[in-house]
């Protein structure tokens, strides 16, 4: 269409001089012309609107006054400079704070002076769809390395923590071999020091592969189960009343409605209740007031996990950026900032919403699981 256009312009503006102007005033597309030393000898509107410029401010003036790339400057150099009778050349200007990509195409009219003939065409939303395309692309191949280091980190997951599991067994061994002893030197006291710390480390790096585990995964194969609530609460506390105790922090499980079920991947809310309750733990292990409160009700649509504790609540300043990855407030060494993040990742999986209740004067967090996801997925 641009092609056919300007053919009609050149016909224009070799035969028909005098109306040329008047002719080419009203044409959709930006154009101007130039003399053989590249001076502005006539715009049409669309290009005056375009550049935000006026005939007056511009007949008579140099190009580079108003087009003051090195680069555009060069191609427009070259054009007159060679015998070629069109080319066109893409270039970028920024109009009104926005960058508006063109595409400049030249043509040479020898008849009867030399005049140097410039349209352009906006081709930002072209530019544009071809980033878009481009940048979605680039989603695509990140998500497939994700999945690809997902797998990887699964296969080395398991590499470290049969190892760290032996290291384990034989660390208790020799501790219990220690602590049967009747007598301890410093030196045998010295070593089950030591020994502790040798497992209370190996722990923690099952902690993390673990967790690095499950956040480089998501967990979308495994299958759904009609899970008794009750049983998955009692379950999952095995796993941290010990702690809890050891901590002397009083957990308050309110009645759960007998025979309430949900559709869920069970090990996944197990995972994430821990991962609350550990936060609990260590949020109010050193205060005065220790309790934790779990309450699971049936909310219509869904059914609704709230965790309570002690603590006054989560700081303003932090609570957006809790469920980051790696977000941790914990000293070095002790927190690796993925509880949350990897909770938050189940709750997305199951199609629910996990948040922090701001009304509660004690901390309180919610995660709400909708029923029926069985017949959906
Ligand atoms: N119950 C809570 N009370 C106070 N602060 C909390 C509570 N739960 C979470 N937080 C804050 O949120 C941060 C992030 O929690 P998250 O569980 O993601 O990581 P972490 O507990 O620091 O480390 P990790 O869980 O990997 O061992 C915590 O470091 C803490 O600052
Ligand atoms: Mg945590």
């Amino acid at each position: 269409m641009l092609i056919v256009v300007i053919n009609v312009i050149i016909v224009y503006m070799t035969n028909l001089n005098a109306v040329t102007d008047k002719a080419l005033h009203y044409l959709p597309i930006p154009i101007c012309w130039f003399d053989k030393n590249l001076n502005f000898l006539g715009t049409n509107k669309k290009f005056l609107q375009l550049f935000l410029l006026s005939e007056n401010q511009i007949i008579g003036e140099h190009i580079s006054k108003y087009f003051d790339s090195y680069n555009f400057m060069s191609f427009m150099g070259n054009f007159v400079k060679d015998t070629e009778l069109s080319a066109e050349y893409q270039h970028s200007i920024l109009i009104e704070r926005k960058l508006v990509h063109f595409k400049f195409s030249l043509q040479q009219i020898t008849n009867p002076d030399r005049i140097i003939l410039l349209s352009a065409e906006d081709i930002t939303p072209l530019i544009e769809k071809n980033q878009e395309i481009f940048s979605l692309k680039e989603k695509a191949l990140q998500s497939s390395r994700m999945a690809i280091l997902g797998e990887m980190t699964s296969g080395i997951a398991h590499e470290i923590n049969s190892p760290v599991a032996v290291i384990i067994s034989h660390a208790d061994q020799i501790k219990l071999r220690l602590k049967r002893k009747e007598h301890l030197t410093d030196e045998n006291l010295d070593t089950l020091r030591r020994i502790e710390r040798i497992i209370k480390t190996s722990y923690r790096i099952e902690k993390i592969v673990r967790s690095i585990k499950m956040i480089s995964r998501d967990g979308a194969h495994d299958p759904f189960q009609n899970t008794l609530i009750s049983d998955l609460i009692n379950e999952s506390i095995e796993l941290c009343s010990e702690k809890l105790k050891n901590n002397k922090i009083n957990l308050i499980i309110d009645e759960i409605e007998p025979g309430l079920f949900l559709d869920c991947r069970p090990a996944q809310i197990s995972q994430i209740l821990l991962n609350l309750i550990g936060n609990s733990n260590d949020a109010i292990a050193q205060s005065d007031e220790k309790w934790i409160r779990i309450q699971v009700k049936d909310a219509g649509d869904c059914v609704r996990f709230s965790l309570i504790d002690s603590g006054k609540g989560i700081p303003a300043e932090i609570a957006t950026s809790i469920t980051e990855s790696f977000f941790t407030t914990k000293e070095v060494g002790s927190g690796t900032g993925l509880g949350l993040s990897i909770s938050k990742k189940i709750v997305d999986s199951h199609f629910g919403q996990l948040y922090i209740d701001k009304d509660c004067p004690n901390t309180k967090f919610i995660f709400d699981i909708p029923k029926g996801l069985s017949a959906v997925i």
